[in-house]
């Protein structure tokens, strides 16, 4: 409904102040932004844990159709977030552009046609209310200050990273998911490629790497601020996919918050 839209974030964003990020003599200056994007979400990781469909989710209570919405969601969210990537990545952050890596467009269409079927594009052409509003800001973010989109790649590439393997293993078992068959790839299963990233050998080895270049971007403190700001925007917007999964599924006293409800709600820190 349009009240629960993402029409109403972004104007505070010009809020936070400067500060100046002293160098150490010799060395060339360090943004400390994978520090500050980590403690900076911190509150947000937690809440995100703790809406229903994830709570559930890591307690291997998981329903099927459900987790079809939820990869369907992430299809159209990812389309858009690698699009936007291909775009502005080399102009902003070329140091931070690992499509070869990262990019899961590919898995996702190997799961939506697992889960699916065939006829999976014509039948999941249209986001959802929750989905399309996560897209409506990626597309704005891309207009009007596209390095935040750097935001957008952090809080889901290094999630995925991180929680995937776990996430992986609990929905195997709880949706009784088979082996692929087609060699012995360890981690191969049918339906969730989504979570095989068989570029990265180390999740924890990219991870450093990545978390050194975010360091070595040079940014300013009010730029460092602004996309903390915003990967909490993108916390935000997945936690009201999740929010979206509960009203489907049920769940009493579930509902879609609107974006700046759902931050204040979850008690998330918008300034950096
Ligand atoms: C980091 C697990 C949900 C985004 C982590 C880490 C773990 C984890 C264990 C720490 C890894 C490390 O320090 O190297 C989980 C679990 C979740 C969950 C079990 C529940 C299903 C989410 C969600 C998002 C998210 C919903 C956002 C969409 C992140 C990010 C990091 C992270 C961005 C990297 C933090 C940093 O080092 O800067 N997650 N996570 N996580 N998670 Fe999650």
């Amino acid at each position: 409904t349009k009240e629960n839209r993402n029409d109403d974030v972004g104007q505070e964003m010009s809020t936070v102040h400067d500060k100046v990020v002293a160098p150490s003599e010799g060395e060339p200056p360090k943004s400390l932004l994978s520090q500050a994007l980590k403690t900076g979400t911190a509150k947000s990781h937690s809440a995100a844990e703790n809406v229903h469909f994830v709570h559930n989710f890591i307690n291997g209570i998981i329903d099927r159709e459900l987790y079809k919405d939820m990869i369907t969601g992430l299809f159209h969210i990812y389309i858009t977030l690698e699009k936007l990537l291909e775009e502005y990545a080399p102009t902003y952050f070329p140091s931070l552009h690992f499509p070869q890596e990262l990019n899961r467009v590919d898995s996702l269409r190997e799961d939506m046609e697992y889960w699916h079927g065939y006829d999976w594009e014509r039948q999941c052409n249209t986001p959802s209310p929750a989905v399309q509003d996560y897209i409506d800001r990626m597309k704005e973010v891309g207009r009007l200050d596209p390095l935040l989109l750097l935001s957008h790649a952090y809080t889901r590439y290094l999630g995925d990273l991180s929680g995937g393997k776990v996430l992986s293993r609990i929905a195997r078992r709880a949706l009784h998911l088979g082996k692929k068959n087609n060699g012995d790839n360890t981690n191969d299963y049918d339906g969730l490629q989504f979570y095989n990233f068989d570029s990265i050998p180390s999740a924890k080895l990219f991870k450093d790497m990545y978390r050194t270049k975010l360091d070595q971007l040079s940014l300013s403190s009010r730029e460092i601020n602004k996309l903390v700001a915003e990967a909490n925007v993108a916390f935000a917007l997945n936690m009201r996919v999740f929010e979206e999964l509960d009203v489907k599924g049920g769940v009493i006293g579930a509902r879609v918050r609107n974006v700046r409800e759902a931050l204040s709600y979850y008690d998330i820190e918008r300034k950096g």
